[in-house]
């Protein structure tokens, strides 16, 4: 066997068969349980989405109701997940490196009694993740964390948690409209991270935290914003031409542009394109909000004189930059953010891969050296 056997990366490799989320890049198609993300996030709370993935199908009034308050009820954080989060602050920590050690202490929340009949581990982790992100930042900020408000709901309650104000339905559908629309993306590698961890037969919150490790990188979902700077950067629209083509003589990327899987404009970015001009309500910010589309018709034309035929497109990165910091989150919760969206992805998937029961082992091809022998240390 040789090492041109090995897909890198296992790029085009089929490991799962899901009723989670399917993504096709040629179509520019993202859809979530059945439903066009087109369908689902403009409209859908957090907690419908939630139990969607969960259970298969979209809660009735009442199965909303209860679903909504289990989560809700389980708005409480560990003591030492607080301890935790106090030490990351003071050693100005990265919000991801936070937020994925004081998950881990979620696991001392998994024995209490679960009366609503939705798995305990799953109901912590989702709705604890908003309060370690408000929490950390808060606390990196010289102020203590707040206490959830009960009558909010999962989205607004973590708007309130970071700012102390009670958000507008405006805000809150805005960012309710973000995590639905980034909950789940196929295969990708924090949702793999978490299927193989489960597959094992460990436990949601290993899985969990095993994802989040994922999701922390650049690769993945660890580019903070880099989008949004390059808008700020140009600054004027007379200036993006010019800025932009510097950058692709350079042989440059530009950020928010490009996917592995779309060839064609990334559906999320429409929904997050619309999401965010609802949201821009003063001058300064609809002002950001035309700048943004020139610089990305801009790009657009400039890819496709640059890169002919690489079909660059915009992807997710551009208008959740915009969203987000539309909604005043600092560049460093964007990623913190986007996993409180994508922990009810990874839970999906968790359930999906246990109802399988089987551990995911691929294979190596061992490509080193054979036959050595032992050389005592003194001899070497
Ligand atoms: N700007 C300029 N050129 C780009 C580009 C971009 N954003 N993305 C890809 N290209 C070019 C590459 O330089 C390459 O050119 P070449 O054929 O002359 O060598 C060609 O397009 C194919 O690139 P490749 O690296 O094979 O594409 P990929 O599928 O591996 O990369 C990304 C996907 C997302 C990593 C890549 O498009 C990228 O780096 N985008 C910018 C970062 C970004 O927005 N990340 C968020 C993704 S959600």
């Amino acid at each position: 066997m040789t090492a041109t056997l090995v897909r890198s990366g296992l790029e085009g490799v089929v490991a799962a068969e899901t009723r989670i989320s399917g993504v096709d890049g040629q179509a520019g198609e993202l859809v979530i349980a059945g439903f066009p993300v087109e369908e689902l996030a403009e409209y859908a709370t957090f907690e419908e989405v939630a139990y969607l993935l969960w259970k298969g199908e979209l809660p009735d009034a009442q199965q909303k109701e209860t679903f909504t308050r289990a989560l809700a009820a389980h708005r409480a954080l560990p003591e030492i997940a607080l301890e935790a989060l106090r030490a990351a602050a003071s050693s100005e920590m990265p919000a991801m490196d936070a937020l994925r050690m004081a998950a881990d202490t979620l696991s001392l929340e998994r024995e209490r009694e679960e009366p609503s009949g939705f798995d305990g581990a799953a109901l912590t982790l989702t709705a604890s993740m908003p309060l370690l992100v408000a929490a950390y930042w808060r606390l990196c900020n010289g102020q203590e964390p707040l206490a959830s408000r009960p009558d909010l709901g999962h989205v607004a309650n973590y708007l309130y948690l970071l700012t102390g104000e009670e958000p507008t339905p405006e805000r809150t559908r805005a960012l309710e409209t973000y995590l639905n629309t980034v909950v789940d993306h196929g295969l990708n590698a924090s949702t793999f991270a978490a299927r193989v961890i489960i597959a094992t037969q460990s436990d949601l919150v290993s899985a969990v935290v095993g994802a989040l490790g994922a999701l922390k990188g650049p690769l993945h979902g660890g580019a903070p914003g880099p989008a949004l700077d390059m808008v700020f950067e140009i600054g004027t629209a007379e200036r993006a031409e010019p800025y932009l083509r510097e950058k692709l003589e350079r042989g440059e990327r530009l950020m928010g542009f490009g996917h592995r899987i779309y060839k064609v404009r990334d559906p999320r970015a429409d929904v997050l394109a619309k999401a965010a001009e609802r949201l821009f309500q003063t001058d300064a910010d609809q002002a950001l909000y035309a700048l943004a589309q020139h610089v990305e018709q801009t790009a657009l034309r400039l890819l496709e004189e640059y890169k002919p035929g690489r079909h660059l497109k915009t992807n997710v990165e551009f208008y959740t930059a915009l969203l987000l910091h539309g909604l005043d989150l600092p560049t460093e919760l964007f990623t913190p953010t986007f996993a409180i969206g994508r922990v009810a992805g990874w839970i999906a998937h968790c359930f999906e891969q246990q109802r399988l029961d089987r551990i995911i082992r691929p294979q190596s091809v061992y490509v080193g050296e054979h036959h050595r022998q032992w050389v005592p240390v003194q001899a070497r």
